[in-house]
């Protein structure tokens, strides 16, 4: 398939789950991508996993890191086609024991560092061009421990829709991509306390449809809001969540 020829498209949180699979896909359908990710190491083995991937050490969450990456890619790319700004803080807990610095780091990765790097992209980005962010479908129900997450979802969603109505006389598209429960390791960084199959039982029963979603069914769904066959989506939130945010 080639649905991506010559596109250029940068994923954030590109070493694993969703981010590294939507870098195969992509790779797949003729796309140039560059991915990041905070683990020197986690790079590396994607490079060696998938060939000719650019990589970038950045920390989604840290603003200034966000504009070097964004000078960075101006060095080795004359345009950006595609970005997927996936990168995601996923700590759930309890009211009670959220603390300020925990907070204000997931605000940092989800929706303040996204948002200044759709900023410093600007510059780069091409006409047409697709900016996904990832929400997720905690944006539209209420999940207990999933509060400072799901407010930080919901914000990045919002994003799509204003800055669709900013951007796209510059021929930008927004978009969220909101996945459901999805089969990735970050199942296992929630630091709810869960055991690994207690968590599993307990999604499992949350998904309308009995099973969790698969990073490949995300990233399926990714290379279409990139590609020019969605050239009519904008400003909107596509739910791939097997019906938990609709039924
Ligand atoms: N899995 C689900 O059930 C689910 C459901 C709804 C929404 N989502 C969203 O989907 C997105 C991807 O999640 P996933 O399930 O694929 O998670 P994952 O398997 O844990 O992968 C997360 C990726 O993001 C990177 N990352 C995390 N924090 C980062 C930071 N501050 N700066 C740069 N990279 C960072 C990780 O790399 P390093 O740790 O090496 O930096 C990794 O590459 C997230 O936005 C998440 O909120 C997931």
């Amino acid at each position: 398939m080639s649905r991506l020829n010559d596109k250029y498209a940068l994923i954030t949180g590109g070493t694993s789950g969703i981010g590294l699979e939507t870098a195969r896909q992509f790779l797949a359908e003729g796309a140039k991508v560059a991915i990041t990710g905070r683990s020197e190491r986690g790079l590396q083995a994607v490079k060696e996993k998938l060939g000719d991937v650019l990589v970038f050490k950045s920390d989604a969450g840290d603003i200034n890191q966000q504009r070097e990456l964004a000078i960075a890619l101006q060095q080795h790319w004359p345009r950006l086609d595609i970005l997927f700004a996936n990168a995601g803080d996923v700590t759930h807990r309890s009211l009670q024991e959220w603390d300020e610095k925990t907070y204000d780091q997931l605000m940092s990765t989800n929706i303040k560092g996204p948002f200044f790097l759709i900023q410093a992209l600007l510059p780069l980005m091409a006409s047409p061009s697709s900016v996904i962010v990832c929400g997720s479908v905690s944006a539209r129900i209420g999940l207990p421990q999933s509060s400072a997450y799901a407010a930080s979802k919901a914000a990045i969603l919002s994003l799509a829709r204003t800055l669709s109505a900013e951007l796209h006389p510059r021929g930008i598209r927004v978009n969220g991509l909101s996945p459901g429960p999805t089969d990735t390791p970050a199942l296992g960084k929630l630091g709810n306390g869960l055991g690994d199959e207690q968590l599993r039982d307990e999604i499992r029963r949350l998904v309308p449809i009995g099973r969790l979603g698969t990073a490949l069914e995300l990233a399926k769904a990714a290379v279409f809001l990139a590609s020019d066959e969605s050239a009519y989506v904008v400003g909107t939130d596509l739910l791939v969540d097997g019906g938990v945010g609709s039924l």
